[in-house]
C-alpha cells in the first residue's frame, strides 16, 4: 500500500474504534457471570473476535450485530470443554487471559495461536499458574504456546511478577477466582487495571493498593453493560498525525484516558503538543474524554522510562515516529517488553526509521533519537504487526518521498478502518 507526504492537513472529527483491552475483558468476564451482558462499541477486530470464537467454543452464546454484543453468561463454572484446540489468532491478551480460566476449569484443553503467538513468551503465564497448582505446559516444551492445560485444583499465591504486564496480572486474578483463598499479585511498576476495575464492576472482590492487587475466590458475578471507550492505542496514530502535519485539527470522540493508559498524553505534553481535553466523563468506571488535537510545530525531545512505560507500552512505536519529527534527542529507556510483543517492536522500529533516514540508535531497552531533521520514504514490512503498519503510515505524511508498507492489511487486528479514517481526515 502506497502513502504521500501530507499535501494538506488532517481536520475533522472521528470516534476511534472500541478499547482492546477492554472488549476482551467484557467478553470474558460476560461469558463467567450470571445472565446476559450487553456490550457497546466492541472492538470488532480480530483479536477480540479471536476471544469471543473461544468462548462460543467453550459453550456460551454471545451474539455479535454492529450497534453491540451480546454475550449470554454462565457463571463462574458454567463453561464446557471446547471439542477443538482453541485457536487464539494473533492475540496474546486472548492466550494469556483465557489460560487464567482454563486452569480453573474442571476440564483439559489446548490453545494455540498464529506464527506469531507461538514465538511470545508463555512461561510468564506458566509459573505462576503452576505455583497455584495448575497444570499447564508449552506442548513444545520452549516456553511458547500450544499450551496443553487439565484440570487441578488452584491454590491462592501471593505472586511478585517480574514484569509490569497486564496479561501476567489479570491471568493470575483469573485464576484466583477458582483458588482457595486470596490470590494476589504485585508488578514492579503499575500495568492497566482495566481486570481490577471490570471484575469489580461484574460483582467481584478486587483490592488494588499501590502495586499490589487482589482476589477473593468464587464471587457472585452478574452480567452487566459495558460501554467501551474508545482505544487509547489507536488514538495514539491521529493524535501524533494532527500533531506533526501543518495546519492539522482533529478532535478524537470518547478516548479512554484511564492513568495506568494514558502515557502517550503525558508523554505528548512533555514534548510540548497543543492537546486539549473536553467533556470529561466517566463510562463504566473507565474515564473518558474527547482530545482536541492541534498542529504543534516545535515538538521537543523527551526522556521515556520507568514507571511511565507500562502506560504507554502499545504506544512506543508511534512515540517513535513523533520523536523523530521532534527538535532534539528522545530518549526511551526499561522498554525490553517491546523485544517480546507481536513482534520485536523495539528492533523493527530502530531498522525501519534508519531505513528512512532518521537517525536514532537502538539500545539495550530502548533507543535514542536525534529528531527534527528531514527524512525520505521507504518500502517498510509491517511483519504481519499492526502497529507497525500504523507507525509507518502516520510517519509516511512527513516523509520527503513516498512509503510503501507491505502487508498493511494486518490493521485488522486492532483497527480495520484505519486507512479509511486516515483518508477521511485528510479528505
Ligand atoms: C494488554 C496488555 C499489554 C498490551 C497488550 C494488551 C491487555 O500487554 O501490550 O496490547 O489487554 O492486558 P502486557 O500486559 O503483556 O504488557
Amino acid at each position: 500500500m502506497q502513502f504521500q507526504k501530507a499535501v494538506r492537513p488532517l481536520r475533522g472529527e472521528i470516534s476511534v474504534p472500541g478499547d482492546k483491552s477492554i472488549s476482551h475483558r467484557a467478553v470474558m468476564f460476560g461469558a463467567i457471570s450470571e445472565g446476559t451482558t450487553e456490550v457497546t462499541n466492541f472492538l470488532q477486530g480480530a483479536d477480540c473476535l479471536s476471544t469471543i470464537s473461544c468462548f462460543r467454543s467453550m459453550g456460551i452464546e454471545i451474539k455479535n450485530t454492529p450497534e453491540r454484543i451480546l454475550v449470554h453468561g454462565k457463571g463462574l463454572h458454567g463453561l464446557s470443554a471446547p471439542s477443538a484446540v482453541l485457536d487464539c489468532g494473533n492475540s496474546g491478551t486472548t492466550t494469556r487471559l483465557i489460560s487464567g480460566i482454563l486452569a480453573g476449569q474442571n476440564f483439559s484443553s489446548t490453545l494455540t495461536g498464529d506464527a506469531s503467538i507461538q514465538k511470545r513468551p508463555m512461561g510468564r503465564i506458566i509459573n505462576p499458574l503452576t505455583q497455584m497448582g495448575a497444570s499447564i505446559r508449552s506442548i513444545p516444551e520452549n516456553g511458547c504456546a500450544p499450551l496443553a492445560i487439565n484440570s487441578h485444583p488452584l491454590h491462592a499465591i501471593s505472586y511478585l511478577s517480574p514484569v509490569a504486564s497486564a496479561q501476567v496480572k489479570s491471568c493470575v486474578l483469573l485464576a484466583g477466582l477458582y483458588a482457595d483463598g486470596k490470590t494476589s499479585v504485585t508488578e514492579p511498576a503499575l500495568s492497566r487495571n482495566h481486570t481490577e476495575l471490570m471484575l469489580k464492576f461484574f460483582g467481584a472482590d478486587v483490592a488494588s493498593e499501590g502495586l499490589t492487587a487482589s482476589v477473593l475466590p468464587d464471587p457472585d458475578l452478574h452480567g452487566n453493560l459495558v460501554r467501551v471507550p474508545g482505544d487509547i492505542s489507536s488514538a495514539a496514530y491521529f493524535i501524533a498525525a494532527a500533531l506533526i502535519v501543518p495546519g492539522s485539527e482533529v478532535l478524537l470522540k470518547n478516548v479512554g484516558i484511564n492513568p495506568t493508559r494514558d502515557g502517550m498524553l503525558r508523554v505528548c505534553r512533555a514534548m510540548g503538543a497543543d492537546i486539549t481535553l473536553l467533556n470529561e466523563q466517566n463510562s463504566g468506571g473507565e474515564p473518558v474524554a474527547d482530545l482536541l488535537v492541534r498542529y504543534t510545530p516545535s515538538l521537543s525531545g523527551t526522556v521515556i522510562e520507568g514507571e511511565l512505560i507500562p502506560t504507554l507500552i502499545d504506544e512506543i512505536p508511534i512515540i517513535a515516529v513523533l520523536a523523530a519529527t521532534a527538535n532534539g534527542t528522545t530518549v526511551i529507556r526499561n522498554a525490553e517488553e517491546l523485544k517480546v510483543k507481536e513482534s520485536n517492536r523495539l528492533d523493527i522500529m530502530v531498522n525501519e526509521l534508519t531505513a528512512m533516514g532518521v537517525s536514532l540508535e537502538g539500545t539495550d531497552d530502548g533507543m535514542i533519537i536525534e529528531g527534527g531533521k528531514p527524512f525520505h520514504g521507504a518500502q517498510i514490512d509491517s511483519r504481519l504487526d499492526h502497529r507497525i503498519a500504523m507507525s509507518f503510515a502516520i510517519a509516511s505524511l512527513a516523509a520527503e518521498t513516498p512509503t510503501e508498507i507491505l502487508r498493511a492489511g494486518c490493521v485488522d487486528i486492532s483497527y480495520p478502518t484505519f486507512y479509511q479514517d486516515l483518508a477521511r481526515l485528510q479528505a
